[in-house]
């Protein structure tokens, strides 16, 4: 495979293969031109920081059944929103949450902002809610980076730098793979395959969609990498 073929080889993939998540609209079941909810997107991006998938699927549910848009959880009461995060962790950021949802709500009409700058500037959006709600959202080509992510490259590219060190030379990889078309299934299916193949210990390099052009799988170190800096 040549480089140029890899986002699609992924994308592929993905289609038959992406996970079944409540803020996701199946590739398959989009009408054209249709795009996951940016309300949905952000919430659950900013929810999956530090939590699971497994433990978000249900908070998730609940927040988008009491609160269906940010407007109606803009008018929340502080308290009931902090009731509904209890057993998430990291209350910062549901008070952030609620910054963020008022700032929209307020400045923005009740809608989220189509320009990563814009989604920057809002309160508790760091680079990697910007650039997932960019992508998945919107469709923007914004690079994700997370662990999943990063890992997935580290192998690819048979990378051997350490991280944290190895941070800005992942993102460089991940970047220039990134897709013009479709660069939110890309995101997302870079995130599952690092989720149930390119997993840390013993990767399913035998079923993986990039085991023909991974320098990792055939340099023999996938399940060595990433490497990390001992703490
Ligand atoms: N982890 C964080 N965001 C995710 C997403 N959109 N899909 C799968 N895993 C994720």
């Amino acid at each position: 495979a040549r480089t140029g073929d890899l986002p699609l080889i992924l994308l592929d993939w993905y289609d038959s293969h992406a996970r079944a998540m409540p803020w996701r609209v199946p590739p398959g079941a989009r009408k054209a031109g249709q795009r996951p909810d940016a309300y949905r997107v952000w919430l659950s991006e900013v929810m999956l920081q530090q939590t699971t998938v497994a433990t978000v699927r249900d908070y998730f549910r609940r927040f988008v059944t009491r609160w269906p848009d940010v407007t109606a959880l803009a008018a929340a009461p502080d308290a009931e929103v902090m009731g509904e995060w209890a057993g998430l962790g990291y209350y910062a950021r549901a008070r952030n949450l609620l910054k963020c949802a008022r700032v929209v709500a307020e400045r923005h009409g009740g809608v989220f902002p189509a320009d990563h700058a814009a989604l920057l500037a809002l309160p508790g959006i760091g680079p990697y809610t910007a650039a997932a709600v960019a992508s998945i959202a919107f469709d923007l080509p914004f690079t994700v980076l997370d662990g999943n992510v990063e890992r997935v490259m580290a192998r690819l590219h048979d990378v051997h730098t350490p991280l944290p060190t190895a941070k800005p030379e992942l993102m460089a990889l991940a970047q220039a793979l990134t897709p013009v078309t479709r660069p939110g299934d890309y995101a997302q299916a870079v995130m599952d395959l690092g989720a149930t193949i390119c997993t840390p210990r013993s990767p399913a390099c035998g079923i993986c969609p990039w085991r023909t052009p991974c320098a990792a799988r055939r340099a023999g170190t996938a399940a060595d990498l990433p490497r990390k800096l001992p703490k």
